[in-house]
């Protein structure tokens, strides 16, 4: 399987006044290529910031403390991210990668049309390309590209182009955003929380359409939700992630049959939408972990109903199963 990129052993903090908050430690990950592979976990659990290192766009005061994050360039070519230049970062960002942030709606100038807003990302992303390969795109190419992805999001472009933001609803606009985010033909698309304050209909209508850019462009997706009832519909690969820590890693399957991790479990077991049987409904009990006051050992420990004594100790290593399954818990470590 052919990966877009691949993160080792990321460790990421942000640098506050008085201490370093460790909002990611250690996360090996792989993005496949033409895949749709979900990020999930509770919120905070570091999905924002293991998705911005793949664009080196942490949020101030974030920063990589150690660890490497990969691209796949060419069939035998590897790039770390962090030493690409300004410009190639740039063209990076938008052709390779490109980011639909959380709330992104409201990121489009209230006072720039739709056609200007994408026709502007055009003309400046051919600035970030060396000279030599710079060329001038007129408005009627614009037009062309603009009303073909447009369409492609089941938006009425003739009308959709002439428009400010605020004339368009709020499902309008993160199908906008997402026409935006394939403007440049990315090979990854990072979408964070899409269908956070959409209403659930709209909620369905964005996820059907972001699988229809998947299969019908092949493009490859990052999805970050905290919402596993999507996780099992839309994805392929999924990675549950818990106080900064990938807990497991593996096929949606295979992750939804074996639930090895009892973070897991607990997640899957306590979802409605899943478990249709309300009886068979068990919440998760305690707090999320406060990352500036972990627990010793491994950090799910004081929720675990399965906690041994040495969970209290030491924190366990990622076990790697013959299919290719990972996962961070004492109860598989005879399994590697
Ligand atoms: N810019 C920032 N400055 C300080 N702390 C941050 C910043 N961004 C995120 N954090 C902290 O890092 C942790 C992980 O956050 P985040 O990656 O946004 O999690 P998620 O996306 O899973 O909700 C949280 O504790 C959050 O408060
Ligand atoms: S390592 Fe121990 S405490 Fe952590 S999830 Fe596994 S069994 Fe539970
Ligand atoms: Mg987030």
């Amino acid at each position: 399987m052919e990966n877009i990129v691949e993160i080792r052993d990321i460790v990421i903090e942000y640098k506050l006044k008085k201490y370093a908050l460790r909002a990611v430690d250690g996360v090996s990950l792989d993005i496949a290529a033409g895949k749709i592979t979900a990020l999930v976990g509770e919120s905070g659990s570091g999905k924002t910031t293991v998705a911005s290192s793949l664009l080196n766009c942490i949020s101030s005061p974030g920063e990589i403390v150690s660890g490497t994050v990969r691209r796949h360039t060419g069939p035998n070519e590897v790039t770390e991210v962090e030493k690409l230049g300004e410009n190639a970062l740039n063209e990076f960002r938008w052709k390779q990668i490109s980011m639909v942030f959380q709330g992104a709606q409201s990121a489009l100038n209230p006072v720039v049309t739709i056609f200007n807003q994408f026709y502007e990302t055009m003309v400046v992303h051919e600035n970030y390309k060396p000279k030599s390969e710079r060329k001038k795109i007129t408005k009627q190419e614009a037009e062309q590209r603009i009303r073909y992805l447009l369409d492609f999001v089941n938006l009425d472009a003739d009308r959709v182009m002439t428009s400010y933001p605020h004339e368009l609803s709020g499902g309008m606009k993160q199908r906008v955003m997402i026409a935006f985010s394939l403007l440049l033909d990315p090979k990854l698309i990072i979408l964070d929380e899409p269908t956070t304050a959409l209403d659930v209909i709209t909620q369905d209508f964005i996820f059907k359409l972001l699988q229809k850019v998947n299969r019908e462009m092949g493009i490859a997706m990052l999805l970050l939700t905290h919402d596993i009832s999507v996780v099992a519909k839309y994805a392929d690969y999924m990675a549950v992630m818990y106080g900064g820590r990938l807990m497991e890693y593996g096929t949606v399957e295979e992750v939804f049959e074996h639930k090895y991790h009892p973070y897991t479990r607990g997640l899957i077991d306590s979802t409605p939408a899943i478990n249709k049987d309300v009886g068979l409904l068990r919440p998760i009990g305690g707090e999320p972990p406060d990352l500036l006051n972990m627990p010793a050992g491994c950090k799910f420990h004081p929720r675990c109903p399965q906690c041994k004594e040495i969970c209290k100790q030491s924190e366990p290593k990622t076990v790697t199963m013959e299919t290719g399954h990972r996962v961070k818990c004492f109860l598989y470590e005879d399994e590697a």
